[in-house]
């Protein structure tokens, strides 16, 4: 029989060998053709089939949601201080991005395991916050730097609306609001914030979905797939700082010695 020599590499996801390239199987011409949008490509790309319609908007809504806020964030700031130095766009993007980890945008797929661990295994959120207070792990999706009781954020309102009306059930997201029921008896800042609401309701798109088993919703868990959805999101905002600047032909930053705390 032949003998086939040992590959490099392996690859699972697209194929660009034939007459037109397919994203899991599926032909470019029935992308374009069949109406096909970003959050269809994210599933075949990422999660390698095609997931309900709700789902495919969920994933559109978050991306839209979380492509920018301000100029003010950590990401911006690095992206416009590396464009007012004179780099080119990928500089200027990946600096920002560089700055997307546990505390900024980077807090959704430790939020995902701590909420689905916490929720599955019945822990009340009292037993949950003060647990993790005694690890001494602050809660991934819980507080927000400007965010607070009395000035929501909208983008977590909206999440939760969308859910409400079309995800099948949304036991996740519930545990997460009695999560920041709880840490806001604790301090008005402690909001569940977008990081949260992506991780917990991403949970209940998994499961609610039905397209998922168990192992492979813990294994997209483990992975960490879901940060991804700020990564790709961010991305969008952070290039048009990165052009913003350019046209506003900023020069190179220097920060005020006296936003400086000079001190031994
Ligand atoms: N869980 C438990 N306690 C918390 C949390 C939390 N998630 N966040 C803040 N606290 C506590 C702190 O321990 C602190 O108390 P202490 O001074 O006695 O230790 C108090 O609340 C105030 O904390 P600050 O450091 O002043 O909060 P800050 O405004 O600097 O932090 C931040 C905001 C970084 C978002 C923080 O809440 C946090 O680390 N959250 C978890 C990570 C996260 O979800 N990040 C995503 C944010 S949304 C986004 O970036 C798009
Ligand atoms: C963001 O989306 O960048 C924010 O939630 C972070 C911030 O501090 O506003």
């Amino acid at each position: 029989g032949k003998v086939r020599a040992p590959t490099h590499i392996i690859s699972t996801i697209s194929d660009d060998r034939g007459e037109e390239p397919c994203y899991a199987g599926v032909p470019m011409s029935s992308i374009i053709e069949q109406g096909y949008g970003v959050g269809d490509v994210i599933s075949l790309l990422w999660f390698k089939r095609s997931l309900p319609r709700y789902c495919t908007k969920f994933i559109e809504i978050c991306i839209m949601l979380c492509a920018d806020h301000g100029p003010c964030v950590s990401g911006a700031h690095n992206t416009i201080v590396t464009a007012r130095a004179g780099k080119d766009l990928v500089s200027s993007l990946v600096s920002g991005l560089l700055t997307i980890g546990p505390r900024f945008g980077g807090a959704i797929d430790d939020a995902a395991r701590y909420f689905k661990d916490a929720c599955d295994r019945s822990l009340t959120p009292y037993e949950f916050v003060e647990g993790m207070k005694k690890k001494g792990i602050r809660v991934p999706g819980i507080g927000h730097r400007i965010k607070s009781r009395d000035n929501r954020d909208k983008r977590v309102e909206l999440l939760q609306k969308f859910a409400r009306s079309n995800f099948p059930a949304v036991k996740y997201m519930e545990y997460a609001v009695q999560v920041e029921t709880y840490t806001l008896s604790k301090a008005n800042n402690l909001v569940l914030n977008v990081d949260g609401a992506i991780g917990s309701l991403f949970l209940d798109l998994l499961a609610g979905s039905g397209m998922f088993t168990k192992q492979e919703i813990d294994e997209i868990v483990q992975i960490g797939y879901l940060n991804g959805l700020f990564v790709l999101a961010r991305s969008i905002g952070l290039i048009g700082h990165t052009f913003d600047q350019k046209r506003l032909k900023q020069p190179l930053y220097r920060h005020p010695w006296e936003d400086v705390l000079y001190t031994k």
